[in-house]
């Protein structure tokens, strides 16, 4: 396969620094010559340019922590990867989980996308039902067409020429085990599909990859957004929102194996590896091996 790799050196939207050295880091942790020996051709396209926030007020023009800086680098990771050839496939590389915004806009090509959403939390606030004010925990809310109308229309104009969204019934979340009180019920209002961690114990990984693909049949491309903390804390402890209770190094690989063996992915993102909190590069290292497990490494 063709795979491209964009990296977004993005901290602005989370609360503690440090995940905008994850690009180097994944990169650090072999993850081009990794996928090459897998028998792909990897094109590396750098760097989005990232606002450095120590250069501008905090809450900028809109009021939201960080938003313009925001908006900007997720337009520019949107227009990088909705120029690709359509077979390639992008690998994102965050920064931290705001870059989805432009991410999975780009990579699905203005078409139909599901998303699969692999995370200790929903990432669906608002500006208005957040906690925290981080724009990292809004993601999903914003792909989905909630929250700031900017945010919300990365996207552009689909083939209809109403904005680019992703559909609610089209996103299925898989390792949950956080979600704020306002934003739990977003998510039940939205009927977005959640396995938690407690559907994860009780039906296995293996069962809710296959309901998750029986569910996604419908669309034309399908997204993987992988957040370094749906796995445990401690198999990845590099990562600003720690919750225990994640998911096994195991469950992670089966998860990418068995989504591989499907061959319908289309496109990928790793976000959240923070290098500063980490201990030896290992969490960028156990996201490369899971990059991997989704792009054909098999056991025998
Ligand atoms: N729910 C919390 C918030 O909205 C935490 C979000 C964490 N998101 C993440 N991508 N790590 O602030
Ligand atoms: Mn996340
Ligand atoms: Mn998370
Ligand atoms: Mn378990």
């Amino acid at each position: 396969m063709n795979l491209s790799i964009l990296g977004v050196p993005m901290d602005l939207g989370a609360g503690r620094r440090g995940v905008d050295m994850g690009p180097g880091a994944l990169r650090n942790a072999r993850l081009n010559a990794t996928l090459r020996g897998l028998g792909h051709s990897v094109t590396d396209l750098g760097d989005v340019a990232v606002t450095i926030p120590e250069t501008v007020d905090k809450l900028e023009q809109s009021g939201l922590i960080f938003r313009d800086s925001i908006l900007g680098a997720c337009s520019e990771a949107y227009r990088r990867l909705s120029a690709l050839d359509a077979d390639t496939f992008p690998i994102s590389l965050g920064g931290d989980h705001s870059v989805s915004m432009g991410t999975v806009a780009g990579a699905s090509q203005g078409r139909r996308t599901g998303l699969i959403w692999v995370d200790a939390h929903t990432d669906y606030n608002t500006p208005g039902s957040s906690p925290s004010g981080n724009i990292h925990g809004m993601p999903v809310a914003h792909l989905t067409g909630l929250g700031d109308p900017q945010l919300s229309s990365i996207g552009g104009l689909n083939n209809e020429g109403q904005a680019w969204r992703v559909r609610p019934e089209d996103v299925v979340m898989i390792g949950i085990r956080s979600v704020d009180p306002a934003e739990r019920e977003l998510v039940k209002q939205a009927g977005i599909k959640v396995y938690t961690m407690k559907d994860v114990d009780t039906l296995g990984i293996s069962r809710i990859t296959s309901e998750t693909l029986e569910r996604l049949s419908g669309v034309e491309r399908l997204h993987v957004s992988f957040d370094a903390d749906a796995l445990d804390p401690s198999v990845c402890p590099g990562v600003g929102t720690p919750v225990l209770g994640g998911l096994s190094y195991r469950e992670g690989h089966l998860l990418m194996e068995l989504l591989s063996e499907s061959r319908r992915v289309t496109s990928l993102d790793i976000v959240e590896v923070n290098p500063t909190l980490d201990t030896r590069n290992t969490t960028a290292e156990v996201m490369v091996s899971m990059a991997a497990s989704l792009l054909g490494q098999r056991i025998l």
